[in-house]
């Protein structure tokens, strides 16, 4: 049996949204200006990837390592977070989108904690798009907490560590149940990960899109798609795309 071909439409799409600071600085304008530009961006881009049919968007919002930020802007970012909440979570829900949080949330605050829960509550049956907000998200992070999470059942006795495998471990992520990302877009130019899904990514198609983040729109995320429709993803296996993917076999 021929392998399906993949889907030309990625499932999940991730984005390394980047380049808010410089596109305020270039306008002689403050950072904060960008981060508020970039909300209109977030907008836009939910809404194209909707219409084309994504059923997963997971957007980096705020990394672990951008506590490391001034006071301010941590402020600036925090607010514009909670006002987005608060001006989009009903036409977010009309409009069908379940909202799922990874990282350390708590970090923001009890209030916006509980915010945060309530609105994934809310939303919870809702199945036209998955959106994924990572806040105060490191892959180290979660995959160290992972690790911990197994060991703490492994002393408990409730698993067994000869069980640990891929599919386990995965589970144990935040990023459970939710399917790997297709795509991973990185706007501004920057050509790294800057430790976001180092897991969930490992065979993502990777984008770097020259863009600043409060540029971005629809026909960047339609450029991108067509772009990943263009890639042959191989996992591995010989470059013929109608060849079914054979099975590991270790040599020994
Ligand atoms: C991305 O834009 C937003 C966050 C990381 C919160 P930046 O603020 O990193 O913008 P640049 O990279 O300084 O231009
Ligand atoms: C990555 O952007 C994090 C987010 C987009 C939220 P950064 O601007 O923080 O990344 P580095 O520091 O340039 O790697
Ligand atoms: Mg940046």
């Amino acid at each position: 049996m021929p392998r399906q071909p993949p889907p030309l439409t990625p499932r999940h799409i991730a984005i390394i949204m980047d380049g808010n600071g410089r596109w305020a600085t270039r306008r002689g304008l403050p950072r904060v200006a960008g981060h508020r530009e970039g909300v209109r961006a977030v907008r836009r881009t939910i809404e194209a990837a909707i219409e084309h049919g994504v059923r997963w968007l997971t957007l980096f919002a705020f990394s672990s390592e951008n506590w490391r930020r001034p006071a301010d802007e941590v402020t600036d970012l925090t607010f514009l977070l909670r006002h987005y909440l608060h001006s989009e979570l009903k036409e977010l829900d009309e409009a069908g989108v379940r909202l799922h949080i990874i990282g350390e949330r708590d970090r923001f605050g009890p209030a916006l904690d509980r915010e945060l829960a309530d609105a994934e509550a809310r939303t919870a049956t809702n199945e036209r798009l998955n959106l994924v907000i990572a806040l105060s998200y490191g892959a180290r992070a979660e995959i160290a907490a992972a690790a911990r999470r197994i060991a703490l059942k492994a002393r408990a006795g409730t698993l067994d560590p000869a069980s640990i495998d891929e599919d386990s471990f995965t589970a144990h992520l935040a990023t459970a149940g939710m399917p790997d990302p297709d795509l991973v877009i990185r706007t501004s130019g920057e050509q790294r990960l800057s430790n976001f899904l180092l897991w969930q990514a490992a065979y993502a198609e990777l984008i770097f899109d020259d863009a600043l983040w409060p540029d971005f729109g629809a026909a960047n995320l339609a450029g991108a798609i067509a772009e990943y429709a263009r890639r042959e993803r191989r996992f591995g296996a010989r470059p013929t795309a109608s060849a079914p993917v054979p099975p590991i076999v270790s040599a020994q």
